[in-house]
């Protein structure tokens, strides 16, 4: 049951076009494979289990070349000089496939420069097939751009999930690992398959039960989910308790100066690498929304963390450090105080002081991952110290998964943005791929949107974004429409309409989701706690620093420097000048960055007031219009997948009034001003 939501874009569907099927056929008589590990090993069962599915296939193994044609499976060391290729253009994971014809022979040579290569180049034959492209001529060679592509749980071992929204977990229940764990393989298929090479397996904010992750009660656990991840080339991290020593240590401190603290770590992680000797490393959240942190003891974010690096350091782990690190005991009265200052503040001044195996993990904006804020001013600030980014593919922000919203171009926008680090052309992306400053260690993380839900994600669709994510790690340069092209062909087959309505739908989707939710990024007009749903003031008179200061005149936050939170100087001059001035500062970031009132016209010819009105009642068309597309593709997509999508469109566009008739009133009665075009407003 659930067989298409399950295997989301693995579909391996059989292939009914006779003559590309004899075509494809003739290639995979034989499989040899002159590697043997067990990243090939994934491999090769993942041809098999592709082909016999797609082609009625079995094809017979071998560790040499056999047959007249058929497919060879190598690395750099193993494949000697059986065909001309430069391993020297390949990195670590990069790969080469490649057709060679002659008289004798004709063969497909899948080859890395180590295993992963290896089996990322059988996922991308399998995809190639799943498009129905042909293999006769294939020369392609493929690197990841980014090193580390990562993806975070947010998982607790009583088997709930912080900002989960598609069931529970699928690693914990009841305080206990799962006993049944074969679902884990099949994530591991599909992370594998988009080039995902490190997971952590806990959520950052560690409680008590999760604490004990680093200890010989459930390390042995933690290895058996290691050597699944380790199968599909993937490196597990566990997020640690900052206080470890003293919840499990039995230790007084978690000074990191202290030497007891130290030694402690050091011999944490030769234990922890006795039962998994290719461990990631650590993820911490310290001083953060009440985590404990090196604060408690005056010293700063660097000492905390290359306490636990020079831990790790003998076996090759890394500290992945976040950098989201804030007030939330703010004062609401108090305007002087910026959120959204915080990470650059407390961070940039230490660049320079970390150890060569940490890597400060920073999200894309510099509050939390609402539907649209500004890159964050860190990216590109601290030339000496690797960083690399934090995307949330869980939609915490931005529809939670009940709404569409597919975030691969938002991504897109974040990596391309140049941060003028070293002059024009320094994008972000260049800076998370450690190229722009060479960094040691760099990548991309995101919080990962899956649960044990039968379709893995909750709503069907939102199983692009992981996809998206993915394809997008490992190259930044992909096209949204390349990438969302790829996943509906393979998550719902080749047939032109489907493929070009589902992937407008997805490309549309965010910019709907911003109409009728949030206007010129001001961000947090949300139900407190669960973030689900419209509320003008649900943050207003809080602690957590999120405001947008709406009264009856104006609204939004000024952090200019001229007369705001001096915010805008953080940024690299041609950012900071831009978004200083008013007449500059682009619309859908207006409100981000300048308090104006409601009559302040925008470059869009509206004014500001009317701008809202607007993209609320034209969010609410679209979304009703997204049910309307949908509709068009009945009988082309199966039944289960078809009414599941459908019930969640129907949901969304019900809501999307919500949102509209919340907002919309709020900043009626609030400024008095008339819609021009005297729709309803309550
Ligand atoms: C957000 C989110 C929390 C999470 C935190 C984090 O605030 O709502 O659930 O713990 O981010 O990233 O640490």
């Amino acid at each position: 049951d659930h067989k298409e939501s399950y295997a989301a874009w693995l579909q391996y569907k059989k292939i009914e076009d006779f003559s590309l099927l004899e075509n494809y056929q003739k290639w995979f008589e034989n499989l040899a494979s002159l590697a043997d590990s067990v990243v090939i090993e994934s491999a090769k069962k993942e041809l098999l289990l592709g082909l016999s599915s797609m082609l009625g296939v079995q094809p017979t193994f071998s560790t040499e070349r056999k047959a007249a044609a058929g497919i060879v499976l190598g690395t750099s060391v193993s494949i000697a000089n059986q065909i001309e290729i430069d391993f020297e253009q390949l990195n670590d994971d990069g790969y080469v496939i490649k057709t060679v014809t002659t008289e004798e022979k004709s063969t497909i040579f899948l080859l890395g420069k180590e295993d992963t290569g290896v089996l990322y180049a059988a996922f991308h034959l399998l995809r190639l097939m799943q498009n129905r492209e042909s293999m006769d001529h294939l020369d392609i060679l493929e690197n990841p751009k980014n090193q580390l592509r990562m993806i975070n749980h947010w998982d607790n071992m009583d088997g709930s999930i912080e900002r989960g929204y598609a069931g529970n977990s699928i690693f914990y229940s009841g305080n206990k690992f799962n006993d049944e764990l074969n679902r884990i393989e099949d994530y591991a298929r599909l992370l594998s398959s988009v080039g995902i090479n490190g997971v952590s397996i806990n959520n950052v904010n560690v409680h008590k039960v999760e604490t004990d992750l680093i200890t010989s009660s459930l390390l042995p656990k933690v290895a058996e989910v290691a050597a699944i991840f380790r199968a599909y080339g993937i490196k597990t991290f566990l997020s640690v308790n900052y206080a470890s020593t003293i919840e499990i240590g039995n230790l007084e401190t978690a000074d990191p100066l202290d030497t007891g603290v130290q030694e402690w770590w050091k011999n944490k992680a030769k234990e922890i690498y006795r039962y998994i000797p290719d461990f990631g490393g650590f993820i911490v959240k310290a001083d953060s929304e009440h985590r404990p942190g090196p604060f408690t003891y005056n010293r700063n974010h660097a000492d905390g963390a290359n306490m636990l690096a020079t831990a790790l350091e003998p076996f090759g782990g890394l500290v992945v450090w976040r950098c989201f690190v804030y007030n939330c005991l703010q004062d609401w009265r108090d305007r002087s105080t910026d959120r959204a200052r915080a990470a650059y503040d407390h961070f940039k001044p230490l660049d320079g002081q970390f150890h060569p195996n940490v890597i400060l993990q920073i999200k894309n904006g510099p509050m939390d991952f609402q539907v649209r804020e500004a890159v964050s001013p860190l990216f590109g600030a601290m030339e000496q110290t690797n960083q690399m980014m934090e995307f949330q593919i869980t939609q915490e922000y931005t529809g939670q998964q009940r709404h569409l919203c597919y975030l691969v171009p938002q991504w897109k926008e974040i990596l391309d943005f140049d941060t003028f680090a070293k002059g024009e052309g320094s994008p972000v992306k260049n800076i998370v791929d450690g190229s722009l400053f060479q960094s040691r260690h760099s990548g991309i993380a995101a919080v990962s949107n899956i649960g044990n839900d039968y379709n893995w994600t909750g709503h069907t669709l939102a199983q692009a974004n992981l996809y998206g994510f993915g394809r997008l790690t490992w190259n930044p340069d992909l096209s949204s429409e390349t990438i969302t092209n790829e996943w509906t062909l393979q998550t719902f087959g080749k047939d032109e309409l489907v493929v070009q309505q589902v992937s407008q739908m997805l490309l549309d989707s965010w910019r709907i989701y911003e109409n009728y939710t949030s206007p010129l990024g001001v961000g947090w007009m949300v139900n407190p706690s669960h973030h689900y749903g419209p509320n003008v003031d649900g943050y207003e008179y809080s602690v957590w620093g999120t405001y947008h200061f709406a009264d009856y005149q104006g609204i939004g936050v000024d952090r200019t420097v001229k007369a705001g939170t001096g915010y805008t100087a953080q940024y690299f001059k041609e950012n900071a000048d831009r978004y200083e001035a008013l007449e500059t500062c682009p619309d859908e970031l207006l409100l981000f960055f300048h308090h104006v009132p409601y009559t302040h016209r925008l470059k869009s010819g509206e004014t500001v007031i009317q701008h809202i009105y607007n993209t609320h009642f034209e969010g609410v068309q679209q979304a009703e219009e997204l049910t309307e597309r949908w509709t068009l593709l009945e009988g082309k997509i199966d039944q289960e997948r078809y009414e599941d999508i459908l019930k969640r469109l129907q949901e969304q566009a019900n809501h999307s009034k919500e949102w509209r008739d919340i907002i919309n009133t709020y900043f009626y009665r609030k400024s008095g001003i008339n819609d021009e075009k005297y729709r309803t407003i309550y």
